[in-house]
This record gives C-alpha cells, sequence and structure tokens, in this order.
C-alpha cells in the first residue's frame, strides 16, 4: 500500500549509515496494525551494518564534538524546523505504521520536535564550574565533555518523540548516535534521519538502523566504541541491556515499563478526574508507560465516578487511524490484543465485572473495545501487569494510607497520579508516592520541559528538561596547581 505523502523524500526504506542511504539484501515487512495491509518493505541489518554505522559515529564524533555550542544548535534548529514543515506527513507515516489516530500522530510530531527545539536551546547552556580550592596556588574547575558515542533503541508507541527525545540531547552535547528503532515502527525514525540529513547535520552524527533486533542489540551492547546506551521499553528487555552493557561499563539510561497508579480522593473534581482517568489511561489506546494502570478511589465517591467513567468511555470512537474523528486506534498487533483480553479475562474469572467494552472490536483483530473493570482486586493479573491497552480496572480504597500504600505495592514507579482539592494532601501524598513523576489534578504530565523518568523498576535517567542533557555528558575535574608563581 502507498502512503500519500506531500514531501515523498520522506518514504526511506533503506538503513541510514553515514548520511546515505543504504538498501540491503534482505528486508522485512512493516504493516498497518488497522488494515493488516503491508505499508513498506525495509532493509533487514544485522551485526555487519551495526559495525559500520558505529565506525561512522566514531569518526563523526571528532568533527561534531568540535564544533562550537552555537553550530550544534542551530543545525538542531534547522532540523526543528523542518520537522515542523513536514508535520502532516510525518504524522501520515506514524499513522499509517503505528495505528494511532492522525490527530493524535500530528500531536505527537508537535511533542517530538519539542525536544529538539529545546535541546538547541539547552546546547548553549552546557556550562562547568570553578571551584574554591584546596590552596592558594590551586584552582579547582570542572568541565563536561560529550560522553562519546551513543545507541539508543526506540519502542513502536511514540516512534517519533521517543526518539527525538534521544537524539536532540545526545546531539547538543555533542555526542553521535546509532538508533535502532522498533522494527514495527521503522519508518518515522527514517523520515526523521533523512530530514536530518536536509537540516545539513553531518554525515555519520546520525545512523539509523532496524532489522535483526538480536544482533543489533548484541553489537549495540558489546562494541567498545559505544560509551551510552538509551533505552525506552519493557523492564525485562531493559535488565537484559543493562547486564550486557556491564561487559564494557557503558552508561545507560533505561525508560522502562509502569503500573501508574490514579488515585481520586473523596474531595476530589469528579468530572476533573474523569477527564484526566480518560487522557491518561486512553492516550494512544492505553500504549504508554505512563496511561494510568490502576484506578483507586475512595469507596465514597466509587459509584458516581465509575458512572461517569463508562459514560466517557462509551463515547470514545474506535476506527482506523486515517478516519476523521478516530479517538482510539488498534493495538500494535494480534500478541498484544490477545494478552489484553488475556488479562480480562484473568479479572472477571476472579471476580472481576466488565462495566463496559471487555472484547474484541469488530474493525479487527488489533482493536480492543475501551474497557472499564470494577470489583477488581490486588489477586488479579492485571493489578501487577502493565495493561498497554485501552483497559481501565477500578479499584476501592478507604483511607489515605490505604491508598499510598496500593499505589506502592508494584516493582515499577514510573507516573502516578491523583486528584485532591487540599493542599496538605498534595504535599504529603506527593512525597509518599515512589516514583519519578506525579500529576496531581493532571492526567497529561509529558512535555519537553520536565524530567521524564522512573524509580525502582522503571528505570534509571531523566529524559527532558536541563536534567536531560546530564545524562549525555560526562563531568572531568582538573586540578590547576602552580597559580601562585
Ligand atoms: C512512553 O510511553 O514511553 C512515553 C510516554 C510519554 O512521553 O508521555
Amino acid at each position: 500500500m502507498a502512503i500519500n505523502l506531500k514531501n515523498k523524500t520522506l518514504l526511506k526504506t533503506g538503513a541510514l549509515i553515514n548520511g546515505e542511504w543504504v538498501d540491503g539484501n534482505n528486508h522485512y515487512n512493516v504493516f498497518n496494525p488497522s488494515t493488516g495491509d503491508m505499508v513498506a518493505q525495509v532493509s533487514c541489518c544485522g551485526k555487519q551494518e551495526t559495525v559500520i554505522a558505529v565506525s561512522a559515529a566514531s569518526k563523526a564524533l571528532k568533527l561534531w564534538k568540535r564544533k562550537t555550542a552555537k553550530e550544534r544548535a542551530q543545525l538542531l534548529r534547522n532540523w526543528f524546523n523542518l520537522i515542523v514543515e513536514n508535520q502532516r506527513d510525518l504524522a501520515v507515516i506514524l499513522t499509517e505504521e503505528q495505528g494511532k489516530p492522525l490527530s493524535e500522530a500530528m500531536d505527537e510530531i508537535t511533542y517530538g520536535a519539542s525536544y529538539v527545539e529545546w535541546f538547541a536551546e539547552e546546547a548553549k547552556r552546557i556550562y562547568g564550574d570553578i571551584i574554591p580550592g584546596p590552596s592558594n596556588d590551586k584552582k579547582v574547575v570542572v568541565i563536561k565533555d560529550p560522553i562519546g558515542v551513543v545507541a539508543c533503541i526506540t519502542p513502536w508507541n511514540f516512534p517519533n518523540a521517543m526518539l527525538t527525545r534521544k537524539i536532540a540531547p545526545a546531539l547538543a552535547a555533542g555526542c553521535t548516535v546509532i538508533c535502532k528503532p522498533a522494527n514495527n515502527t521503522p519508518l518515522s525514525a527514517n523520515a526523521l534521519g533523512e530530514l536530518a540529513i536536509q537540516a545539513g547535520i553531518p554525515a555519520g552524527v546520525i545512523n539509523i538502523v532496524s532489522g535483526y533486533t538480536r544482533e543489533i542489540g548484541a553489537e549495540l551492547t558489546r562494541n567498545p566504541i559505544i560509551k551510552k546506551l538509551t533505552f525506552t521499553g519493557s523492564t525485562p528487555v531493559g535488565k537484559k541491556l543493562m547486564r550486557e552493557c556491564a561487559q564494557t561499563v557503558k552508561r545507560t539510561s533505561m525508560e522502562l515499563g509502569g503500573n501508574a497508579p490514579f488515585i481520586v480522593f473523596d474531595d476530589a473534581d469528579l468530572d476533573a478526574a474523569v477527564q484526566g482517568a480518560m487522557i491518561s489511561k486512553f492516550k494512544n489506546a492505553g500504549q504508554t508507560c505512563v496511561c494510568s494502570n490502576r484506578i483507586l478511589v475512595h469507596n465514597t465517591v466509587h459509584d458516581r465516578f465509575v458512572k461517569k467513567l463508562i459514560q466517557a468511555t462509551q463515547q470514545l470512537k474506535i476506527g482506523d487511524g486515517m478516519a476523521a474523528g478516530t479517538q482510539i486506534g488498534p493495538v500494535i498487533d494480534e500478541g498484544a490484543a490477545q494478552n489484553i483480553l488475556a488479562l480480562i479475562e484473568d479479572a472477571v474469572a476472579k471476580g472481576g465485572v466488565v462495566m463496559t467494552g471487555g472484547k474484541n472490536a469488530v474493525n479487527g483483530p488489533c482493536f480492543i473495545q475501551p474497557t472499564v473493570l470494577t470489583q477488581v482486586d490486588k489477586t488479579m493479573r492485571i493489578f501487577n501487569e502493565e495493561i498497554f491497552g485501552p483497559v481501565a480496572p477500578v479499584f476501592i480504597f478507604h483511607t489515605e494510607e490505604e491508598a499510598i500504600d496500593i499505589a506502592n505495592s508494584t516493582e515499577f514507579g514510573l507516573a502516578s497520579y491523583f486528584y485532591t482539592r487540599d493542599i496538605g494532601r498534595v504535599w504529603r501524598v506527593s512525597e509518599a508516592l515512589d516514583c519519578g513523576v506525579v500529576g496531581v489534578n493532571v492526567g497529561a504530565i509529558s512535555n519537553e520541559m520536565a524530567p521524564f523518568g522512573g524509580v525502582k523498576e522503571s528505570g534509571n535517567g531523566r529524559e527532558g528538561s536541563k536534567y536531560g542533557l546530564d545524562d549525555y555528558l560526562e563531568i572531568k575535574y582538573l586540578c590547576m596547581g602552580g597559580l601562585d608563581k
């Protein structure tokens, strides 16, 4: 199936190595999860292409890190401008390969571009320190060096933004990158790569390979030229990558799974809470690691909240991402759909009640009806596992302490949300939640100004904000002596 684009240069199916699009002998198919149609055949890279890409990134590093911060900032700004100019085409590519509604894909391009703009600006603010020395003839000077060649492994749920959130700070810091996008969604990554070339970012600074995931991953973790690996994806894969990176003591940043609690206290504005729950639960058909996974509602407002949540959920329009008005697209593939249905079945078998939804939608095998489940409890798989689908399980709690206890009873610690009008409770609960990001009376928490990342088994490192650059920098301390002569 041909993708209808205004800027036809954006549809790239090769690998980007040293500024060239390389078409290999082997290919793999990319499918539209909504229709099952093949969208494109993409070059299937393995170890050999990865080694060449790493060496290109290493060569490019020498020149790239010597550019002034202002020069790097200008090139990032050019890239940002081109992303914005090509927003609709990038969104169409994204919807075709990932399935999310076009309006959400448009938002993702804006969101992804915001990281490029942000880090173009931050590139110029990589400051060091001069620290009072231990004696009068010495000065302690701290400078920041780019960490070097960086491997970026990114997921299919945000094929544009998860990549820009890694590439932009890396380039701002003076690093070069090899990117391995998910095989479900390589076209969004390639389109970004093409725009980077058109923006004037030099050959070898950004390289993109996809294909044999294990082979590419093994090379990226073992190759000593690579100094840092940044990954967004599942916790089991993150742990494996961390183990492999330990062999060469690479720095890692891990943005892993979540199991976000969404707490509705008895004093909450219920309409606002339902609105927040709808955003945080159903965005991207529930496929974000900050999606609310466990909705905890105080017993005195439970029935009213659930009624409103069901009404809002039943209004969601499910369909093909390219169709006007679609709010819920397919999940990424049939395997994902089956996993979600299995979580619902497990909950129902243990006493959970489907209040709406609960099945495959008629639109196709990858579509799941937006679902609300009640009478769920801790014994069910849905309490412990990341749903990654449009299913809202509602749990009951009786006290603030109990809500915090339930919220923290997970190995994950990425996002949490809560709704209350009590300022004391805002502080108490914010401080008590074991997670990296807290949404207080909001259901949307992601933006480029904020440090995004988790604690516990949700990972390490922060993306976005002024802190996002630290992950790509080494601190070097100069002990300067003999200064009193
Ligand atoms: C993710 O799902 O990995 C990221 C979500 C976000 O940036 O909001």
